[in-house]
């Protein structure tokens, strides 16, 4: 018996660290994340997050992705969103200063995106964002990681 719950609090605690890599963040027709902020441990070796329109727009006019980047290199990347233009998620090609993206969405649609954690510094402030033209001033918010 003891052995079943040494066994079931291994399980249980693992699965609980497992929630703690990843997280599920909607967005809508309004233009809005239903989040300001997300802390993603240190430990964690890969950090998924999941973006979901709960919305029923078109991608084409209310399109939504979720992008990860220093706060600092966060309005150059949006800058050059709309030259980079739909076909490339809004995001120029090839930028290193991107963290992590998933591509843009459109309502009732989701994508995800996992990325590697020990790029990741508690020390360096990060921001989510959205890169739809238009969007930034309103879809952003902290990106913690907490070590
Ligand atoms: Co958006």
């Amino acid at each position: 018996m003891k052995k079943f719950v040494a066994i079931l609090l291994t399980f249980m605690s693992s699965v609980a660290f497992a929630d703690e890599c990843a997280v599920t963040i909607e967005s809508n027709d309004m233009m809005q994340f239903n989040m300001k902020e997300i802390t993603a441990p240190a430990a964690c070796d890969t950090f998924t997050v999941k973006l979901k329109h709960t919305g029923q727009l078109d991608k084409k006019f209310m399109g939504h992705n979720w992008v990860l980047s220093t706060t600092a290199d966060a309005q150059t990347i949006v800058g050059a969103a709309l030259k980079a233009g739909a076909d490339n998620n809004y995001l120029p090609p090839g930028d290193k200063t991107i963290i992590a993206a998933t591509k843009i969405i459109g309502g009732g649609e989701q994508d995800s995106v996992t990325f590697d954690m020990s790029k990741l510094s508690s020390a360096e402030d990060y921001t989510f964002f959205c890169s739809f033209p238009g969007h930034f001033a309103i879809m952003k918010g902290s990106f913690i990681v907490k070590g």
